[in-house]
């Protein structure tokens, strides 16, 4: 009895260590194998996130995993669906013709297929409308030029822009009671009809919204064949060589703050100098707010000033470490380098760009 004790004890122990070994074995297998090789690359990035390669990461940056899309919680309450009435309604702007929806499209990524938003009377904007799809997550700044510090705070600014719904806030509370919302915001606050009621059904209904589910999804969600080749090297690139991961990253694929990248366009006719042109500091010059990623193709065309219409002219720009000539023209602040130091020249070959490409169209 006791020889059968011993020999299952060892038997036992030596199948563990077995095990152990084997583990070790394939994990030292997926961590050699070259990943430059495609298949390699597909099985290492098979694995749960924590053993995907190591990402290029400067130092001092926060930064977050890649991960998958959740789904809304308490997506139905009385709040969010008055927020969707609200957000539909053409009598939050000065002549009734203007709704929140008519600059954020759903089909678009709740952004807009325009290079600048047109609102009442069809007065030009002086930026592309921004998707917002990414809202469920906590930030700190709100418009490209951050200059909203609150998503309530924000969700009341377009209604009394003048070049967007153009109505002074104090007509909206009579507005609203004319058009029958009492009960609505009885049931939603079990109180009457006010602004802060406003921006809060609004801002709730925002926080609900999130991106359509794609293949990079299902990737992210354990189908190691979701993408293809080309996407899953360009899903390595973006994490590593490209250095994208720095400032796009987390589910949404924004770090929700504000970066120079050289977009301000002094001395241009697009000029914007984004933060800098509320905040007065220098060191905000020419930064606007990261965007997520998310359902990229969808809030074409790109950018703060909607300027680009190709994700390839895009991955030459990053390529290039984002320079471009000054015009003499240029304000003389423009002349001081204020890049962020995250931004570098890449190095990537066309092969690289292809399938970096191929994998923001996937998103
Ligand atoms: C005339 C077009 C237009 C209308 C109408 C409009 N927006 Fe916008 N929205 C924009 C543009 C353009 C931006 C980016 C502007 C900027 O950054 O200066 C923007 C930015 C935003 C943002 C910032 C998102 C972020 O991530 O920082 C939110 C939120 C938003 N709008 C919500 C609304 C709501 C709510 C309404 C209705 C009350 C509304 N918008 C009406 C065009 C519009
Ligand atoms: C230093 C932070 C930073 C890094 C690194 C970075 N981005 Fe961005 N990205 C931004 C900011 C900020 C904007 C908006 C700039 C503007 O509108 O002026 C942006 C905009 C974009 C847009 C346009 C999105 C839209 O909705 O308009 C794309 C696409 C994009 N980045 C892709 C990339 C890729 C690909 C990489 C890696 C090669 C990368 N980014 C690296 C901060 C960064």
């Amino acid at each position: 009895m006791i020889i059968v004790f011993i020999m299952f004890k060892l038997l036992t122990r030596s199948a563990s260590v077995a095990a152990l070994l084997l583990m070790g074995g394939c994990a030292l297998l997926s961590s050699r194998c070259p990943l430059e090789e495609t298949e390699c690359l597909r099985r290492t990035y098979s694995r749960a996130p924590q053993y995907w390669p190591r990402p290029v990461i400067d130092e001092g940056v926060r930064w977050r995993e890649l991960a998958p899309i959740s789904t809304p919680q308490a997506a139905d309450s009385p709040k969010v669906r008055l927020g969707k009435m609200l957000f539909h309604e053409t009598r939050l702007s000065a002549d009734n013709s203007i709704a929140c929806r008519h600059c954020h499209l759903p089909a678009y990524g709740f952004a807009e297929p325009k290079k600048v938003s047109s609102g009442v009377g069809g007065r030009l904007g002086r930026r592309n409308s921004i998707s917002l799809l990414h809202l469920s997550e906590p930030q700190h700044f709100f418009f490209w030029d951050g200059r909203a510090r609150t998503l309530e705070q924000q969700v009341l600014m377009p209604i009394s822009d003048p070049v967007e719904m153009d109505l002074s806030l104090s007509k909206v509370v009579p507005r609203l009671a004319e058009s029958g919302y009492a009960p609505y915001f009885q049931t939603a606050f079990g109180r009457d009809i006010d602004l802060q009621g406003v921006a809060d059904a609004l801002a709730a209904y925002l926080r609900t919204l999130r991106p359509q589910p794609t293949r990079f999804d299902r990737f992210l969600l354990g189908e190691a064949d979701a993408l293809n080749d080309s996407e899953l090297r360009g899903l390595h690139l973006f994490r590593t060589k490209a250095r994208c991961l720095n400032c796009h990253s987390g589910p949404m694929m924004t770090d929700g703050l504000m970066h120079n990248l050289n977009q301000a366009l002094p001395g241009r006719p697009a000029q914007d100098l984004g933060q800098y042109a509320h905040s007065g500091r220098l060191e905000d010059w020419g930064k606007f707010k990261t965007p997520s990623l998310r359902n990229l193709s969808r809030s074409k065309p790109w950018f703060h000033h909607g300027l680009f219409v190709n994700l390839r002219g895009i991955v030459a720009i990053y390529n290039n470490g984002m320079q471009f000539g000054i015009p003499a023209n240029a304000p003389p602040e423009a002349y001081e380098n204020r890049l962020d130091p995250l931004i570098k020249p890449l190095g990537l070959s066309p092969s690289e760009r292809q399938d970096l490409t191929a994998f923001l169209e996937v998103l």
